[in-house]
């Protein structure tokens, strides 16, 4: 899906993720890069989400991690990939410098999406309301202990993240959302079609084009 739409449109905006559930994608879109199948010179991308206090270099930021995992192995012009920046001075002003900067690339065309445990999608949590622009968030205990695994100590997890928000997410043409054996229950959870700010990623049951890959396993 994500070949295709940068093949029909080679100047696509895509919105990346972060975790461990995308690796898959991001190795077999390096393959087809470097096998000339997709071709990423005039992509332009938007990561949905950084975590407050680590800056670019910092091996956990998620900066680091798009960098090892997929930009530095494909032939896309660093100036076109946009991550919002954690370690920034003022986050008010950040969260709305990006926001203007996904406008005027005129949106994004593809947005991959992975779900946390607790149903967030970037770093939206459960919540009593859908959060509509990026802005900087609280991490909530269960994300903490979910993402404590790429930190050394858990105290080292930041308790701050700064998202795209519900409102830029769906904003986004197309969306695909993939989740792994380990979501099983969130999944399930997310096939009773009840819309709630509890379950973030509930909401995408109203996006016009959004597909959800499940790989169950075995
Ligand atoms: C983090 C990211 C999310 C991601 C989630 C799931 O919390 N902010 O964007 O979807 O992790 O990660 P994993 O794929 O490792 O389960």
């Amino acid at each position: 899906m994500i070949a295709k739409q940068i093949n029909e449109k080679p100047a696509s905006v895509l919105g990346l993720a972060t975790g461990s559930t995308p690796l898959g994608t991001y190795g077999k879109l390096v393959e087809m890069n470097k096998a000339g199948a997709v071709d990423f010179s005039h992509v332009v991308s938007f990561n949905l989400d950084e975590y407050c206090g680590l800056s670019r270099d910092n091996p956990q930021s998620y900066h680091y991690f798009m960098m090892k995992n997929l930009f530095s192995h494909i032939n896309i012009d660093k100036r076109n990939i946009n991550i919002p920046n954690g370690a920034a001075k003022n986050f008010d002003k950040e969260c709305k410098r990006y926001e203007k900067l996904i406008a005027d690339a005129g949106g994004i065309d593809l947005q991959l999406l992975g779900i946390g445990r607790n149903g967030h999608i970037g770093f939206n949590e459960p919540d009593t309301v859908f959060h509509n622009k990026t802005r900087k968030v609280e991490l909530t205990a269960d994300t903490i202990d979910a993402n404590k695994r790429f930190f050394e100590r858990e105290a080292d997890v930041p308790r701050q993240a700064l998202t795209m928000g519900i409102g830029t997410i769906m904003a986004a043409r197309k969306i695909m959302l993939l989740a792994g054996p380990d979501k099983r229950e969130i999944i399930d959870k997310l096939k009773t079609e009840v819309v709630s700010p509890q379950l973030p990623a509930s909401i995408l049951h109203y996006h016009p084009d959004c597909t959800i890959i499940f790989a169950k396993g075995k």
